[in-house]
C-alpha cells in the first residue's frame, strides 16, 4: 500500500473546491480515538475540521485502491514525487481558476447591467420629454425594444441590476431608474411565481366559485401567465408610473407630508393620466392598463391609503400585486431629497410583516418575492457574523469570498469561498450580518484586495 502524508489545510482546500477524500486507512488522535474511518467518502469539511480541532495537522492517505483524492468532477488527482505538494498545488490552482472564472462572469455581467440600466434610462428619458411635449404620445416601439432587452438581461440574470448603485436625488432621474428597476424586480417576481407556483394556483383557484375567477369587466384574474404574455407584463411594470410625468414636479418632489388637495392629484398617475396616455399611444392590453391602473390597489381588505377604490383585494389581479410589492420595494430602498436609502434586507422583512397572514393567495406572491429580492445578488459585499466583510460570488448560499479580517482590515493572501448556506459553517459565525446593509464594492474600493480591484473596475 502506497501511502503519502497530506496536510489537513490541502484537504479542506480540496473538499471545498468540491472535491472528494478517502484515506483508505483508519485515522486516530494521540489518544487512539478513531476520528475517520478509512472507507468513509469525504465531501464536507465538516469531519476534516473535527481531525483539525483534535490537534492532528497531516493525515495518511492510502492512494490506491483503498484510498485517494478526487476533484470536483472526480478525476483521481495525480500523485508525483512530491506527493503532498503536487496535491496541494493542483487544488490550489483548480481553486484559483474557479474564483477567476467566477468573478469575470460577474464582472461581464455588471457591465452588461450598466450598459443595459443606462440605455434604458437614455431611451426612456427620450420618451417622457416626448410625453410632456405632446400630452400623451410616444414612441411605442422604442419603449417595446427597450423593455425587451430588460426581460431578456432579468431573466438571464436573476435580476442582475439589484445591486448597482442607486443614489437618485432629482424625481427626473428617480422615475427613469425607478420605472427600470419596477420592470426588472416585478419581472424576477413574476418569474419565480411561474416557475415555482402557477401548477399549485391553478389548483387552489378551481375551489373558488366562477364569479371570483372568471373574467369580470376588465379586471383578469391569475389563470396561468403564458411566454408571451409575460413581455406584456414587464412592459406594463415599465410603464406603470408614466402618468407620473403629467404630474407638477414640485409636487413630486415636495419634501414634507402632501396636503390632501396635493395627494389627491398625485393619486392621478394611475387610473387617470396614467391610462390616457396608455389610451393615446392605442394600447390596449389588458395587463398593461390594469398594472397602471391598479398598482396603488389594495391587496388585503382595510389596507390604508390605497386607490383607486372601485376593487376589492380579490380583483386585483395577481400581476398587479407583484407591481405593488415591486414598487414598495424599490421606492423604500432607493434615496431621495427626502429621505435616506432603507435596508433592502430590512425592507423585504418589513413587506413581508405587512402583508404576511393577510391573504391566503397574498403568500404565493409573498414568496416569489422573497426568493427574488430577498438574496444577495453575485458582485455585492455583505457582513458575516464574524465582523469580516466579503464579496459575493453566488447569490445561492450565498458562497462569498471573504476579504477583511474581523477587524476590517483587508487579508493579503486571497481566500477560498465559503458557503454561508452551510449549517457547518454557520456555527462558525460564517453567516450574513443581517443588521448591517449590503454594499456595493465602489463603496468599499479601497479595502478591496487588488484581485478583486482588478475585476470591480472603478469605471
Ligand atoms: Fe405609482
Ligand atoms: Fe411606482
Amino acid at each position: 500500500m502506497k501511502i503519502s502524508r497530506i496536510s489537513i489545510d490541502s484537504l479542506i482546500e480540496l473538499v471545498t473546491g468540491g472535491g472528494t477524500v478517502k484515506t483508505g486507512v483508519d485515522i486516530y488522535n494521540k489518544k487512539g480515538i478513531l476520528l475517520l474511518e478509512k472507507d468513509v467518502l469525504i465531501k464536507s469539511i465538516n469531519p476534516l475540521l473535527l481531525v483539525k480541532n483534535s490537534g492532528v495537522f497531516q493525515i495518511p492517505v492510502a492512494m490506491d485502491s483503498n484510498g485517494g483524492l478526487w476533484d470536483r468532477d472526480g478525476r483521481p488527482l495525480p500523485m508525483e514525487k512530491e506527493e503532498e505538494k503536487a496535491v496541494g498545488q493542483t487544488i490550489k490552482r483548480e481553486i484559483n481558476d474557479e474564483i477567476d472564472t467566477k468573478l469575470q462572469k460577474i464582472a461581464v455581467l455588471k457591465k452588461e447591467a450598466t450598459y443595459t440600466h443606462e440605455k434604458a434610462k437614455k431611451n426612456y428619458r427620450k420618451v417622457l420629454k416626448e410625453i410632456q411635449k405632446t400630452g400623451g404620445e410616444f414612441d411605442v416601439e422604442l419603449v417595446q425594444n427597450t423593455v425587451d432587452e430588460i426581460f431578456e438581461f432579468v431573466v438571464r440574470s436573476d435580476n442582475a441590476f439589484a445591486y448597482l448603485a442607486k443614489e437618485i436625488i432629482s424625481f427626473d432621474n428617480y422615475l427613469y431608474n425607478h420605472s427600470i428597476n419596477v420592470c426588472a424586480i416585478g419581472t424576477a417576481i413574476l418569474k419565480m411565481f411561474n416557475d415555482s407556483f402557477s401548477g399549485i394556483i391553478n389548483k387552489y383557484l378551481a375551489t373558488y366559485p366562477d364569479s371570483y375567477i372568471g373574467k369580470k369587466d376588465n379586471v383578469v384574474s391569475f389563470v396561468e401567465f403564458l411566454p408571451e404574455d409575460l413581455k406584456n407584463l414587464s412592459l406594463g411594470y415599465f410603464l406603470h408610473d408614466v402618468g407620473k410625468v403629467l404630474i407638477p414636479p414640485e409636487i413630486l418632489n415636495k419634501k414634507g407630508p402632501l396636503t390632501p388637495e396635493e395627494f389627491e392629484i398625485v393619486k392621478g398617475h394611475s387610473f387617470d393620466k396614467g391610462v390616457a396616455i396608455l389610451k393615446k399611444n392605442n394600447l390596449d392590453n389588458t395587463y398593461i392598463r390594469n398594472i397602471t391602473e391598479y398598482h396603488h390597489g389594495p391587496l388585503f381588505i382595510g389596507e390604508g391609503r390605497c386607490y383607486p377604490n372601485n376593487r376589492l383585494p380579490i380583483e386585483i389581479p395577481l400581476y398587479v400585486k407583484i407591481c405593488k410589492l415591486a414598487d414598495i420595494y424599490d421606492a423604500m430602498t432607493s434615496k431621495r431629497c427626502y429621505k435616506d436609502a432603507m435596508n433592502p434586507t430590512g425592507v423585504v422583512k418589513n413587506i413581508f410583516n405587512e402583508y404576511a397572514d393577510k391573504d391566503h393567495m397574498l403568500q404565493f406572491i409573498l414568496h416569489s418575492f422573497v426568493k427574488s429580492v430577498g438574496i444577495y445578488p453575485p458582485g455585492s459585499i455583505i457582513f458575516m457574523a464574524t465582523g469580516q466583510m466579503a464579496y459575493v460570488v453566488e447569490s445561492q448560499g450565498p458562497i462569498v469570498i471573504p476579504f477583511t479580517d474581523k477587524n476590517g482590515k483587508t487579508l493579503a493572501k486571497k481566500s477560498y469561498p465559503v458557503d454561508l448556506g452551510d449549517e457547518e459553517q454557520q456555527k462558525h459565525g460564517f453567516c450574513v450580518d443581517r443588521r448591517k446593509p449590503l454594499k456595493t464594492p465602489i463603496e468599499v474600493y479601497d479595502l478591496l484586495p487588488e484581485y478583486l480591484k482588478a475585476y470591480v473596475g472603478k469605471d
